[in-house]
């Protein structure tokens, strides 16, 4: 039986890493899973200036100095084409749009798509990404994610040339949209979105450590985002959307979306992958079709995880994390 693993260091093209006080422990316990990371702008205040991008990412190293860090900058407004390459300057490398209140601390999205397409004409010219918060907030929460595969058309066809990713991509239909698209359209995909369904947050005992959004759905649409996965398609790769809120947060009267993985997301993958005798795809899904869809050179360095058995603790930086309490089989060295 195999007792060691070395993958390439892995990246991690979706987390949150917050602000203030709590900025340094999820930076910290980011970089000893991963070597880069594309950092989300929903922090308070926003990402949203060539001064706040540089400060994020001064930030981050200041807690984290061997991290390589991207950052996104929130598309809550239009940005003039200097802004943009100011931003791209000082270490941003995508544009996160959020539609206006789907998800944690997105109450200044936007409303109508449409009125940012300005902006979004500049970042196919600047070859930004622009990155999709892709759920339709008006539509029922488990229709979301589909309801809004009619606005990623229109964005496809508008720009071309456009690389765009569907960020925690969760159901069956937009993994099927994905594929059909040309190679500029791509997918994240979260750990907890291969391993959980609906059933996980509300089919037994309520589990708000397991409350996300897009939603984890029905079990076609878990099964659908494996096999994209699992079949190797390089439209998809890792992207933790590791995601801490404190447990005072996430327990309450409105208790926040958002699943905290990035401890344990590695450990949890080898156990998937090598369940689907698939250990051979993992080092393209978590350290190589990502880095090559964002133009950046793949990772040389290596990490190396051991068999062993651990207990995943109840809380790590005052956060629960993905599957709290349970033993994970392999651990990073
Ligand atoms: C994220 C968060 O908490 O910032 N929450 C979540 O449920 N995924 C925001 C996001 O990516 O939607
Ligand atoms: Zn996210």
């Amino acid at each position: 039986m195999q007792q060691e693993l070395s993958l390439i260091l892995p990246d991690d093209f979706h987390i949150h890493l917050r602000q203030g006080r709590d900025l340094a422990n999820y930076a910290k316990s980011a970089a000893l899973q991963f070597g880069r990371v594309l950092a989300m702008p929903n922090t308070e205040p926003p990402i949203n200036s060539p001064e706040a991008v540089k400060k994020y990412k001064e930030e981050i190293l200041a807690a984290a100095p061997n991290l390589e860090v991207l950052l996104t900058f929130k598309l809550n407004k239009n940005y003039t084409e200097q802004e943009l390459l100011d931003m791209k300057k000082n270490g941003a490398v995508a544009a996160k749009y959020y539609p206006l209140g789907v998800t944690t601390n997105s109450q200044d999205g936007i409303s109508k798509i449409e009125d940012i397409y300005p902006t979004i004409e500049l970042l196919e010219k600047l070859d930004l990404v622009l990155c999709l918060h892709g759920e339709e907030p008006e539509a029922f929460c488990l229709d979301r994610e589909r309801e809004f595969l009619k606005h990623l058309e229109k964005l496809c066809k508008t720009f071309p040339n456009l690389r765009i990713v569907l960020e925690h991509v969760s159901s069956a239909d937009a993994v099927e949209f994905v594929k059909k698209l040309p190679q500029n359209v791509a997918a994240t995909v979260t750990v907890h979105h291969l391993i959980l369904t609906l059933n996980d947050i509300v089919g037994d005992s309520l589990c708000p450590q397991n409350f996300c959004k897009p939603l984890p759905k029905f079990p076609k649409d878990k099964a659908a985002v494996r096999e994209a996965v699992f079949s190797g398609n390089k439209k998809f790769f890792l992207g933790t959307d590791s995601a801490p809120h404190s447990l005072e947060k996430k327990e309450c009267l409105c208790g926040a979306a958002g699943v905290y993985s990035a401890p344990v997301a590695i450990p949890i993958l080898i156990e998937e992958f090598e369940n689907e005798n698939k250990l051979n795809l993992l080092s393209d899904f978590v350290a190589g079709y990502g880095a090559d869809f964002y133009k950046i050179p793949r990772q040389t360095k290596k990490a190396t995880y051991a068999k062993e058995e651990w207990q995943i603790p109840k809380t790590i930086d005052g956060a629960v994390p993905l599957r709290a309490g349970q033993t994970l089989k392999w651990k990073a060295k």
